[in-house]
């Protein structure tokens, strides 16, 4: 029998917590044959909700669910993870700013990349999929110095397979049709979906499109403003999207991506592309051995360059805030 893998869910008893334990926990995460052992993070006034969760996962008597504890303490909840889930974060609140938000957001990231370089795994890897994701794995990172930065990530995947459907539908074809897809940046209305490298049935995207105002007016505004689209129709955020392409992300990160075709994942840059060294932007990856590596020699035109620096521009000013902030 495996050794059971050790997952920690930060804000398991939100929205994205329930629609994505329960995945978890029967064996869509990692695969179908591995153990999992649950280890849940909650503000104490939520430990009671989690609990209510955790007596849903023991009524579905998953055959790979090995325990789930609860806890209101970051350094236990990290204790031995292997894989470590941060959803919880802080919303931003009517009138607030964008350096409150960051400002909270430290409070809430620090503590926890601090306990994860104190008791995680050797191997952990991080998906930070709370807002502002991109700067809230940056925090994380930089008060985790024994582990290695390439194991923050940043969740774009949702993004990433937005796009995806939204071509799919425009092209009338499957979207197991459409490879190399890739958004860019940060997970914002900044964020760059790039079709020009997609292929559809191995034909060019953006030239089998055809239709230079479709990518420009409708395309990308669509995908970019998606989670908003969803609040508007919902009342609510995106959940089981969201908790999808979390389970989308760390299968691929752990399982590798498949041949001939590439994903979309936010990690440390490594100056690629013109991303400052170090900005945790979202690139085209594929994920060989464990590790992501970024699609190298695409071709950037003016339309994309444009776009790509937008994005990695707003990155390095949330950066440059949370470092005067003193949060990394
Ligand atoms: P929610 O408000 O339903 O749940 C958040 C949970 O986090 C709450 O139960 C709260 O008690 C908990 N929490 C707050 N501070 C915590 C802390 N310090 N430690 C542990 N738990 C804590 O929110 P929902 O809908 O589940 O969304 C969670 C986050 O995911 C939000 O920041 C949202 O913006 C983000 N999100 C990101 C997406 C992406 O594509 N990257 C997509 C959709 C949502």
């Amino acid at each position: 029998a495996q050794v059971p893998v050790t997952v920690t869910v930060t804000g398991a008893a939100g929205q994205i917590g329930y629609a994505l334990l329960f995945r978890i926990a029967s064996g869509q995460l990692l695969g179908a044959d591995v153990p999992v052992r649950l280890r849940l993070l909650e503000i104490p006034q939520a430990v009671k909700a989690a609990e209510g969760t955790a007596m849903e996962l023991d009524d579905c008597a998953f055959p790979l669910l090995d325990s789930v504890d609860i806890f209101d303490d970051a350094n236990q909840a990290f204790e031995g993870c292997n894989v470590a889930l941060l959803v919880g974060a802080r919303p931003r609140a009517k009138g607030m700013e964008r350096g409150d938000l960051l400002e909270a957001n430290g409070g809430i990231f620090k503590p926890q990349g601090e306990a994860i370089n104190a008791g995680a795994a050797a191997d952990v890897r991080v998906l930070v999929v709370g807002n502002p994701a991109n700067t809230n794995a940056l925090i994380a990172q930089s008060h985790a110095p024994d582990v290695p930065a390439d194991r923050f990530n940043a969740m774009t995947r949702l993004d990433h397979n937005r796009a995806l459907t939204q071509l799919a539908k425009k092209l009338g074809v499957s979207i197991n049709d459409i490879r190399k897809l890739t958004i860019w940046g940060n997970h914002s209305a900044t964020q760059y979906p790039d079709i020009f490298h997609a292929e559809v049935g191995g034909a060019n995207a953006a030239k089998a499109v055809g239709d230079q105002s479709w990518i420009e007016n409708e395309f990308i505004p669509t995908v970019a403003k998606r989670g908003a689209a969803i609040i508007e129709a919902r009342g609510a955020s995106s959940a089981a999207s969201a908790a999808n392409a979390a389970i989308d992300h760390v299968y691929d990160w752990v399982n590798g991506t498949p041949e001939d075709d590439w994903t979309s994942a936010a990690f440390p840059s490594d100056g690629s592309y013109g991303v400052p060294e170090g900005i945790i932007s979202s690139f085209p990856a594929v994920s060989r051995n464990g590790r992501w590596e970024i699609v190298r020699g695409l071709d950037i035109d003016a339309f994309s360059r444009e776009r790509i620096d937008a994005s990695v521009q707003e990155l390095v000013e949330e950066r440059d805030t949370v470092k005067q902030l003193g949060l990394v």
